[in-house]
């Protein structure tokens, strides 16, 4: 194939003419400035918005790639103004495909997150998405085979390991980007490909780079979360009934942990989904969200129950020995495995509709909780009647922190490997 690239001698233009002529292809290059580049590829000088330019350049060619942007200094309707040049030079030199850039923050508001929805907003930035809004309508209305490709935040990374993910349903927010390597993997597949595709987004795949610190961070934050709260909420009754005594204290002290089991099953099924979201963006957020509530709050009902109802408060107000330490992480880590058995389940049921297989998501969690739920039960165990209540809450905390990060690890695996359910 011959090809056409604008802007060639931009951070994404010239990695464009680079990966063409690795992949084979034949290149003229069109630039306003002299050009560093391979000695087969034909530079020609000149300006974009030069229709005799462009439509020199394109004579011969099979398909372009325009990879210009906003330089210091453009006209504010550059690109507005580039759409027919580039029509009317591809309809004079019988050219069809086209592939080109413009960005993320052109799609709907219900594509973008809420950082993308506030920029957009400014009048400044609203004067330039209005101008390529219109390059944009110009060209998909032209007839011709355009791909136009809308990329998040590029950045220099190299290619993703997954390669460039191209599609129509994405939701757009900071933790997204696209590593320019990718982008011109994107736009010479589209002229390769030729098929007339719209308006598509593009980023390096979210299953790279940015994923882990992120799944690590939410997990590890929702469990600390959830579990300060409980041990802020059972040091606060502690000091306002005591031990619980009258069937009412007791289920005073009762409701108010699954109250916290609800915030915990929230926090966590907030900080998973929105990141799933990002791999799976069919997901129904609200629903998982519940999936992940219900369970936890089930599970801090069959925890809590024996030691609430069933134990008696020693008649002399001494501490009551309790079972060793052993014995405790045993059954917390069998209480874990049956408590992520529940959660994975009804998240899978959540999940299914999106992703081709839950299985993995789901033996992950029971095993991610099988690890997990001891270390919440040891930073339970480790205070005495004596700790004073600020190091219980800061001990669980800490605790928490940890056991958040552990189930982190098998269910981040398992996130990777969620493959979408074709639509
Ligand atoms: N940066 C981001 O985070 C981001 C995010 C989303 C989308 N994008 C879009 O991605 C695209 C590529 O970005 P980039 O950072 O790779 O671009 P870049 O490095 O800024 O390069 C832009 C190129 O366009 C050329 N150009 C501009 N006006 C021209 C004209 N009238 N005639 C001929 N050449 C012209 C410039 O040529 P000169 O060297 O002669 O000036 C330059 O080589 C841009 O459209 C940008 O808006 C960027």
């Amino acid at each position: 194939m011959r090809l056409a690239v604008l802007g060639a001698g931009g951070r994404t233009g010239r990695l464009v003419v680079a990966l063409a002529r690795a992949r084979g292809h034949a290149v003229v290059a069109l630039s306003r400035k002299p050009l560093v580049v391979p000695e087969e590829v034909e530079v020609q000088q000149g300006d974009a918005l030069d229709v005799e330019a462009v439509t020199r350049l394109l004579r011969g060619c099979d398909a372009v790639v325009c990879a210009i942007g906003p330089t210091p200094g453009a006209p504010k309707d550059q690109d507005s103004r580039l759409a027919p040049v580039l029509i009317e030079a591809m309809r004079a030199s019988g050219l069809r495909r086209l592939a080109l850039i413009t960005g993320a923050m052109q799609a709907e508001p219900k594509h973008l997150g809420a950082f993308y929805r506030r920029v957009t907003q400014a009048e400044s930035v609203r004067v330039f998405l209005d101008d390529r809004r219109q390059l944009e309508q110009h060209l998909l209305a032209s007839g011709l085979e355009v791909t136009i490709l809308r990329p998040p935040r590029l950045s220099a990374r190299g290619p993703s390991l997954d390669g460039p993910e191209v599609t129509d349903d994405a939701r757009i927010t900071l933790l997204d980007s696209c590593s320019r390597e990718d982008l011109a993997r994107a736009l010479l597949d589209a002229v390769e490909a030729g098929a007339r595709t719209g308006p598509v987004f593009v980023r390096s795949s979210p299953r790279d780079g940015a994923f882990w610190p992120a799944w690590l961070l939410r997990c590890g934050l929702a469990e600390f979360l959830g579990i300060t709260l409980a041990a802020v909420a059972a040091v606060g009754l502690n000091r306002l009934v005591g031990e619980p005594d009258s069937t009412m204290e007791r289920w005073l002290v009762y409701t108010s942990f699954l109250l916290t089991g609800a915030a915990e099953g929230a926090f966590i099924g907030l900080g998973q989904g929105t990141l799933l979201k990002r791999l799976v963006p069919s997901l129904p957020l609200g629903t998982f969200v519940g999936a992940t509530m219900l369970p936890a709050v089930l599970a801090w009902a069959v925890g809590m129950a024996p030691s609430t109802f069933f134990v008696e408060p020693s008649a002399t107000g001494a501490p009551m020995e309790g079972p060793s330490t052993w014995l405790v992480l045993l059954v917390s880590a069998a209480g874990g495995a049956v408590g992520g058995a529940l959660i994975g389940a009804a998240q899978a049921l959540a999940l299914r509709r999106s992703v081709e297989s839950v299985k993995g998501w789901v033996l992950a969690t029971v095993l991610g909780w099988a690890l997990a739920l001891p270390l919440d039960l040891l930073g339970a165990t480790l205070p005495d009647a004596a700790t004073p209540g600020w190091l219980i809450a800061s001990s669980a905390g800490g605790f928490g922190l940890l056991a958040g990060l552990t189930f982190a690890v098998p269910t981040g695996l398992a996130a990777l490997g969620l493959r979408r359910r074709r639509q």
